[in-house]
């Protein structure tokens, strides 16, 4: 089955570039820039990577994000985690950057985002991974801050596909942000949020009604509200699901307790994503991988969460098609 994984042809949905600054790249980027970090040694940082809940990663998520300070370091990163995707076989990726957690440092909106875009144009050229970049506000600072950030981004529309929603969810609903993504979705951004995570079912319908998104990243709460469930059917509503993410953030408290499979048997539009690779014990693979063995995921169920991702994915439809094609064709030489 694991050699069956590896050969699968992939989509990524759910990425956050700032949560896939593996520890080596955080050193070698501190001693670049001259930046302190409170740890002595690679297997330091891995051992403080131990989270009981969405709080406490986001903590060391915006403490590592300090050594990120040049065009280039932004460039390292997104080119880093290009090439381990590229090596998984990941074909297509739609990417989250979080500007409001390097603007707050005084770096420059430009240099972030020209950084990462030259290194997905570059992903494209010499990887042959297409991609999209999807730019998040910050939840836990105020409305004004993320139309702040709106209006930063509107003269680069066309580097940014659309606009998401994702920091401490627990007392920030989405209807906090409904008059930012009503003017973001006047200017042709397309909408998604992180909702249903550690927060109620009410605020994944808060992301529907009131955002108008196109997906929704994580979404596993929504299986407390069968309403919910029945409407997210109905309007096959992705759900950009994340395993090892989830078991590292105590979402779950076991990988074989992960609704991935119930989600699909409710024909839920059900994703397989790293979140922060980083952070949480893998890229795609590793995510496949755990959610297959705990919970027996069968190969047709592996090309259904495939299909389901070229589906939810942002691709026109010759790029779906494409993609299409290469999964159903690995489907008869490998099934
Ligand atoms: N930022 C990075 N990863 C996140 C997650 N899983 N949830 C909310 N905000 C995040
Ligand atoms: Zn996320």
């Amino acid at each position: 089955m694991d050699a069956f994984i590896d050969g699968l042809p992939k989509v990524e949905l759910h990425l956050h570039i700032e949560g896939s600054l593996e520890p080596e790249l955080m050193f070698a980027l501190a001693q670049r820039n001259k930046v302190d970090i409170p740890f002595k040694s690679v297997e330091e940082v891995r051992a403080a990577y131990d989270f009981s809940n969405l709080q406490d990663f986001l903590d060391i998520y915006y403490q590592g994000m300090n050594v990120l300070q040049t065009e280039q370091d932004f460039y390292d990163l997104t080119w880093a985690y290009l090439q381990r995707i590229a090596a998984q076989n990941v074909l297509h990726t739609e990417i989250f950057f979080d500007p409001q957690g390097h603007t707050e440092r005084g770096i420059k909106f430009e240099t972030v985002l020209d950084g990462i875009t030259r290194a997905l144009d570059d992903g494209r050229k010499k990887l042959g991974v297409s991609s999209f970049l999807f730019m998040c506000f910050l939840r836990h600072l105020p409305e004004d801050a993320a139309f702040e950030t709106l209006h930063q981004a509107i003269p680069y529309k066309h580097r940014i596909l659309g606009v998401g929603l994702d920091s401490s969810e627990k007392g920030h609903p989405p209807s906090k942000f409904e008059r930012v993504f009503a003017e973001a979705r006047e200017n042709g951004f397309l909408i998604v949020a992180h909702a249903g995570e550690e927060g109620p079912p009410e605020y994944v319908w808060e992301a529907l009604d009131q955002l108008k998104v196109n997906r929704i990243d994580h979404g596993n709460r929504s299986l407390e509200d069968g309403k919910l469930v029945d409407r997210l059917v109905k309007d096959a509503m992705p759900l950009t699901v994340c395993p090892l993410s989830n078991l590292k953030l105590c979402v779950i408290k076991d990988i074989h307790e992960h609704p991935l499979k119930k989600m699909l048997a409710l024909g839920l539009k059900a994703t397989v994503n790293s979140d922060d690779p980083a952070y949480f014990g893998g890229y795609m693979n590793e995510n496949f991988r755990a959610v297959t063995h705990a919970l027996n995921l069968t190969k047709q169920e592996l090309a259904t969460i495939t299909k389901n991702s070229i589906e939810a994915s942002f691709l026109d439809k010759n790029g779906k098609a494409d993609l299409h094609k290469k999964l159903d064709d690995y489907m008869k030489t490998a099934a």
